[in-house]
């Protein structure tokens, strides 16, 4: 036997079996129920919400040779004969197709013959709002003088495209989203008829996905089930669907908001080496931190479309590190950020860089209003164990550069905020970086990185100083000497050490 795809053996077969859409269903069966169903209707809202379901139900309905209290009996030929698509009277018509537009064309004169096999003849124009003009005058024509036995049910997904003239001959029904346990408890059934043995949070995670479509929701569930069988897991779904974990994600978040930079690149770094696309990563990063906006100003869990109860724990503390303010602002930056990749050349760099970026904005202060508190938040990296007494002081001229490195370049500017000066000797300056910071030190290397250095060294000094970078543990640049750099920069910014 064929493999029929769920969401057609889903198909709601009756009034009591459609999900939601309370108000349609009363309505039109209260309409059969007194036998004055209207001849036209329109039907409008998102994909896979039951649109052609309950126009396939009317049909049933117009012509069920024993209705019962307004359901179709799905027992009698007509009723059989609609459920397999044999029926003459119901003619489905996608306004979409070139042919759906020669159908309108003829709908005028073909409207006028008799039913061929039952009492009513149903017309189910779909996507309506694809019609040209002249279609839209044609049908137009037709519903202004409708013969008695035919009903037109036109459905649209986008009804600010229907002219007023169509829509005001109509009765007009807009269908909305399914919320999230109503997707969630049909797929419970759906799972429990096939004998699916499902986790809590694969589910989940198909019913956020699918966003208010039932279509959908069970479109995936299905791509699931053919791939995997009947066992399901999360994992099993993030597969076949390509996604990310959300706990992976929020663990990314995590990293951001304690600026643990080294930690974000290397999470960074495994995702990209399990073949994660850098799009998708800010895709969903995107959808996490709009989960998470939605989390503290509504407070439940409804609206999330990422996120999942493995998550939870992450999500809650979350919220009480971030401001609306800054997350709308995160929002931005990843939005945009999800453009520029996409035209990138070297999307893993574009990629770790705005997430440095995302972690510095995170990091910088609410409201900077004077030069003592940007200081006094530029982070400075914990000093070796061995280097202790050293470098315990905050380093005026070293906040100094990093502050203008900041003005450039966020980015570049936390790539720097990792190292530390150690001094400057002969026009060279040395920053250092522990072991542990590699990656930022050969970034910092970098032509257009090291530029912006060395402009602000630039600025400051008011002549030329090259930069080197090197690691701190390596104990040969210990004679550096900051003599220089008072020479240089004058003793009011340089503090000596030691
Ligand atoms: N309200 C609903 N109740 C029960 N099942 C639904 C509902 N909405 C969608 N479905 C499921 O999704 C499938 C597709 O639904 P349907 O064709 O009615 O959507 P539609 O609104 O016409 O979408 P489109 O705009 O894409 O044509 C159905 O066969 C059914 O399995
Ligand atoms: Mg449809
Ligand atoms: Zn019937």
């Amino acid at each position: 036997m064929a493999y029929m795809a769920l969401y057609r053996a889903w198909r709601p077969q009756g009034f009591s079996e459609v999900v939601g859409q309370e108000q349609t269903v009363t309505a039109i069966r209260n309409a059969v129920r007194t036998g004055r169903l209207a001849h036209a209707y329109l039907f409008s809202g998102p994909r896979g919400t039951g649109k052609t379901s309950i126009a396939k139900i009317i049909s049933k309905a117009a012509n069920c040779e024993d209705l019962r209290d307004g359901e179709p009996c799905n027992q009698c030929s007509s009723c059989q004969d609609i459920n397999n698509g044999n029926f003459m009277d119901v003619i489905e018509i996608d306004a979409a197709s070139n042919r759906g537009i020669d159908e309108i064309r003829d709908l005028r004169e073909k409207v006028r013959i008799l039913p061929a096999q039952g009492k009513c003849k149903v017309y189910i124009i779909d996507e309506v709002h694809m019609l040209t003009n002249e279609a839209f005058n044609a049908l137009l024509k037709t519903l202004e003088e409708p013969p008695d036995s035919v009903i037109f049910i036109l459905a649209t997904t986008e009804s600010n495209k229907i002219p007023a003239t169509i829509r005001s001959r109509c009765q007009n029904y807009q269908f909305r989203l399914l919320t999230l346990p109503e997707i969630t408890q049909r797929l419970r059934e759906v799972a429990a008829v096939n004998e699916m043995n499902i986790e809590e949070s694969a589910l989940q995670l198909i019913a956020r996905r699918a966003q208010g479509g039932l279509r959908d929701a069970l479109g995936t569930l299905d791509q699931v089930y053919s791939y995997k069988g009947p066992d399901i897991t999360k994992q099993d779904v993030l597969e076949a669907l390509g996604l990310v974990d959300d706990v992976f994600i929020a663990e990314l978040l995590d990293k951001v908001l304690a600026n643990d930079t080294t930690g974000l690149l290397s999470l960074l770094a495994a995702a990209i080496a399990q073949g994660k696309e850098p799009e998708q990563l800010v895709r969903e990063m995107v959808q996490y931190l709009r989960d998470l906006m939605f989390y503290i100003t509504l407070g439940h869990t409804v609206e999330l479309t990422v996120a999942t109860n493995d998550t939870l724990s992450l999500l809650e503390k979350q919220r009480s590190l971030v401001n609306i303010d800054k997350l709308l602002k995160a929002l931005r930056l990843m939005t945009d950020s999800g453009q520029k990749l996409r035209f990138s050349e070297s999307q893993r760099l574009t990629l770790e860089i705005t997430f440095l970026e995302l972690a510095a904005l995170f990091a910088a202060p609410a409201a900077v209003t004077d030069e003592k508190t940007q200081k006094s938040t530029v982070p400075t990296p914990p000093p070796p164990a061995q280097n202790k007494a050293r470098s315990q002081a905050p380093d005026p001229l070293w906040a100094k550069i990093l502050a203008g490195v900041r003005e450039v370049k966020v980015p570049t500017h936390a790539l720097l905020s990792q190292g530390r000066l150690l001094g400057i000797k002969e026009d060279t300056a040395y920053i250092g970086y522990r072991k542990g910071y590699k990656f930022h030190k050969e970034r910092m290397e970098e032509k257009a990185n090291r530029e912006i250095l060395e402009g602000v060294l630039k600025e400051l000094s008011g002549r030329t100083i090259e930069v080197q970078f090197i690691f701190l543990d390596d104990d040969q640049y210990n004679d550096i000497i900051v003599k220089k750099a008072i020479e240089l920069f004058g003793p009011d910014i340089v503090e000596i050490k030691d």
